[in-house]
């Protein structure tokens, strides 16, 4: 028998038989599947077949907290046609198959023993041994089939082992959300067999793998069934689940409830819903090997196409911006070990939260009351507890966060901080008066932000004793939901500053851009021409319905009249004027809005809006809007002319903000957008959207509207210059 050799595994046999198999890709930090990787599997394997010392197998990782991530995504990425990705997965599947036979055929149980990330090829491949032991980690371990968020669908036989051992509808809401579970619901759901502590996990998987050797095979072996499945079945809800899944008539309503729901959420946009949907489909009723297929086919046309390259250039996007500084210089980020925030209000309380869930950092909450400083500290133990509530953390961490936490109404305790992130009041003189005190008490090593959303930060840094140290961290809400921080720096800014704001970013758990200090930043320019344009729509007797429907229809959660709704209708008139104020006619706000705040309609809030609300409860569109509107919503437009003109006008602005330099790249201006306005993922961004429809067909729409709607329309010149030189944004 040819002897071993491995870059990528750790291989070892012991005297009882038991061949321990751990996964180590070289070079590596986190296992992946590529080529490397695959190649020593099926050396292993092929060995383990041959081997008749081999009695049974332990399958795990040498890793510390991974078993298995996945396909390597820079391998898929790579795949250029159908034709290469199908033959890719015709070797995984027959990997897999292999394993699967080493029990089913060889007599040879294979025992995964997981710890960490098991997902994707991960989870396929642990699908695929007879049993699968997990550590209890609940922080470390998670199990699931991730691949739907970057438009594709498991192929390794992940659409069809997956059901046959936690049952359809168990196997479909993972795979059709991607979502992972964690050890404790993994056991309960069936997906794993047991869990037991980290340090027992190979001890435990090699009592078991001889356990089976000695019990010989299971009656069902081979079908796919395993002790957890027939444990968890013994529970009446699964009894009750079973009958439904066993017989032709439930399951045809099972699939189309999901199908049904899945529709409802996707809109059609992400074609990797419907696919995974089929391919579980033809398994349960053709069988296995039309299923097996299935996937395949499905796969490979997916992993080549628009979505899926946008969701992982989506990806690489956020795995690159996890190492980037945000400077261009070598300036290094200095460490914050003590914070302060100023004021405990919506943003203050979310931002000290952060700061002690997911720093970890001591924070000071300094407020005007000790009223302030308790809803301050309110609403960092509700934030807490409900990840208590949610089993994230343990009471004893929970106690443990919430001692980091400490309230002043003086500036005590602020000669060591090293970061004051203010939060007060959205107003000029109170937050130069906020960076008068904090440099009275503070050191030069003290950064001061600000949370302002819409007051240029040199404004604020004017007369300041170190302006050097004052940047903008402009957060959104709520802060422990919002994953984007927009970091702005004005002229005077220091790099250490923006890379200490930068990095303490990260550590609160955000995806950073920095951007410069020009009115609305990044985020909230991008979103105000296509806030007006609202405006306009409706000036020109477009309904709300038709113009929230058509934005959900190309892939918002939520239509721009709903979003103002819920930010405020006042908020919105308010930064239309600061806008305005900054650019003139081209981003000047119809008057409606005016005339709605005149009419007491702030939106949710107030529970007078665009929408009608019974007791916080949204209902239907509020006729009599249209009456303070002055217009009559008979205008009937084309939903891609709804979509066409709302969303370019945000595209254009983008385009703009890379123009003049306010955007460090499209990278970020893509990533901007999706985390800080919900921009449809599945395109991208606005730069990929553009690369992906053609630079020329944004400038010629834009200048047919321009034509017809006016200037504000006029495409930025950077697209031109893309559009003229056949240029891509993202490459
Ligand atoms: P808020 O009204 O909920 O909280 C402001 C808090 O500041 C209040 O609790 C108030 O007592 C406190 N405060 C006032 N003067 C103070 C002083 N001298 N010292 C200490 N505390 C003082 O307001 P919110 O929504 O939290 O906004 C705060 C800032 O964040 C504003 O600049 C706002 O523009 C900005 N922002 C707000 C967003 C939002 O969605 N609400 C989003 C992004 C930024």
């Amino acid at each position: 028998m040819a002897k071993l050799k491995l870059d990528n595994i750790k291989f070892d046999l012991d005297a009882d038989g038991v061949a321990t198999v751990l996964l180590d890709r070289k070079g590596e930090e986190f296992n992946s599947l590529g080529p490397e990787l695959r190649d020593d599997l099926v050396a292993v394997i092929e060995h383990l077949e041959t081997n008749d010392d081999v009695k049974a197998v332990v399958l795990g990782s040498a890793k510390k907290d991974n078993f298995l991530s996945g396909a390597d995504i820079r391998w898929l990425r790579k795949l250029k046609d159908a034709d290469t990705a199908a033959e890719m997965l015709r070797t995984a599947q027959d990997g897999f198959m292999r394993i699967e036979k080493l029990t089913t055929e060889h007599g040879k149980p294979v025992v995964a023993a997981i710890h960490g990330a098991c997902l994707g090829g991960g989870n396929e491949l642990a699908l695929a041994c007879s049993m699968r032991i997990a550590s209890n980690d609940e922080k470390k371990t998670q199990l699931g089939q991730p691949e739907i968020k970057l438009g594709v669908i498991p192929a390794a036989g992940g659409t069809q082992r997956l059901p046959r051992l936690v049952g359809i509808a168990a196997a479909l809401d993972l795979i059709l959300t991607g979502r992972s579970v964690r050890p404790r619901k993994a056991l309960r759901m069936g997906l794993i067999d047991e869990a037991c502590p980290k340090e027992a996990l190979f001890e435990v998987a090699r009592k078991r793998a001889l356990e089976a050797v000695h019990a010989g095979p299971e009656p069902d072996s081979g079908s796919g069934k395993t002790i957890g499945r027939i444990r968890n079945f013994l529970a009446p809800a699964h009894l009750q689940q079973l009958a439904l899944e066993e017989n032709p008539v439930g399951r045809r309503v099972l699939f189309s409830k999901a199908e049904e729901a899945m529709l409802a959420e996707t809109k059609g946009n992400y074609p990797a819903a419907p696919a995974a949907l089929r391919a579980v489909k033809t398994g349960v009723e053709e069988g296995p090997a039309a299923g097996y297929a299935a996937e395949i086919d499905e796969f490979k046309e997916l992993v080549v196409g628009p979505e899926a390259k946008a969701l992982m250039s989506m990806f690489f996007a956020t795995q690159d911006m996890k190492k980037d500084t945000g400077v261009e210089s070598d300036a290094l980020p200095r460490n914050v070990a003590k914070t302060a925030v100023l004021g405990g209000g919506l943003m203050g309380g979310g931002i000290a939260t952060v700061n002690t869930t997911q720093a970890g950092v001591p924070t000071r909450i300094k407020e005007v009351d000790e009223a302030g400083v308790g809803r301050g500290f309110a609403y960092v133990s509700k934030a807490i507890n409900k990840q208590v509530k949610r089993r994230r953390i343990k009471p004893r961490e929970a106690a443990k966060m919430m001692h980091l936490v400490t309230g002043t109404t003086d500036w005590s305790g602020f000669g060591n901080v090293d970061l004051v992130i203010e939060a007060v009041f959205e107003d000029l003189d109170l937050k130069r008066e906020m960076v008068a005190q904090v440099e009275a008490v503070t050191s030069d090593e003290t950064v001061f932000a600000t949370n302002t959303s819409s007051i240029p930060i040199r404004l604020i840094a004017e007369g300041a004793k170190r302006p050097e140290n004052i940047i903008g961290m402009h957060y959104f809400s709520p802060v422990e939901r919002m994953p984007l921080l927009e970091i702005i720096v004005t002229d005077q800014t220091a790099d250490w500053v923006t890379a200490t704001a930068v990095a303490f970013g990260k550590r609160q758990g955000k995806t950073v851009i920095v951007v410069k200090d020009e009115p609305g930043f990044y985020v909230n320019r991008a979103l105000s021409p296509y806030m007006n344009e609202i405006g306009w729509l409706l000036e020109e007797g477009v309904s709300i319905e038709d113009i929230d429907a058509a934005m959900v229809d190309w892939g918002f959660p939520v239509g721009p009249i709903r979003l103002i709704d819920e930010l405020g209708i006042d908020v919105a008139a308010k930064v239309g004027k600061v806008m305005t104020g900054a650019f003139g006619d081209r981003l000047a706000a119809p008057a409606g809005f005016d005339k709605l705040v005149g009419d007491d309609r702030m939106g949710r809030k107030n529970g007078r809006g665009f929408y009608l609300y019974e007791e916080g409860e949204r209902k239907g569109v509020d006729p009599s809007v249209y009456e303070v509107l002055g217009v009559t919503p008979e205008t009937k437009l084309a939903r891609t002319e709804i979509q066409d003109r709302l969303g370019l006008q945000m595209v254009n602005e983008a385009a703009r903000c890379l123009e003049e330099g306010i955007l460090r790249s499209a990278r970020d201006g893509d990533i901007g957008a999706i985390f800080g306005i919900a921009f449809p993922p599945f395109l991208g961004g606005p730069f990929s959207y553009v690369d992906r429809i053609g630079a020329g067909v944004v400038v010629d729409k834009l200048s047919r509207f321009a034509e017809t709607h006016g200037d504000r329309y006029q495409p930025a010149k950077i697209l031109t210059k893309h559009a003229k030189k056949n240029k891509l944004f993202r490459g």
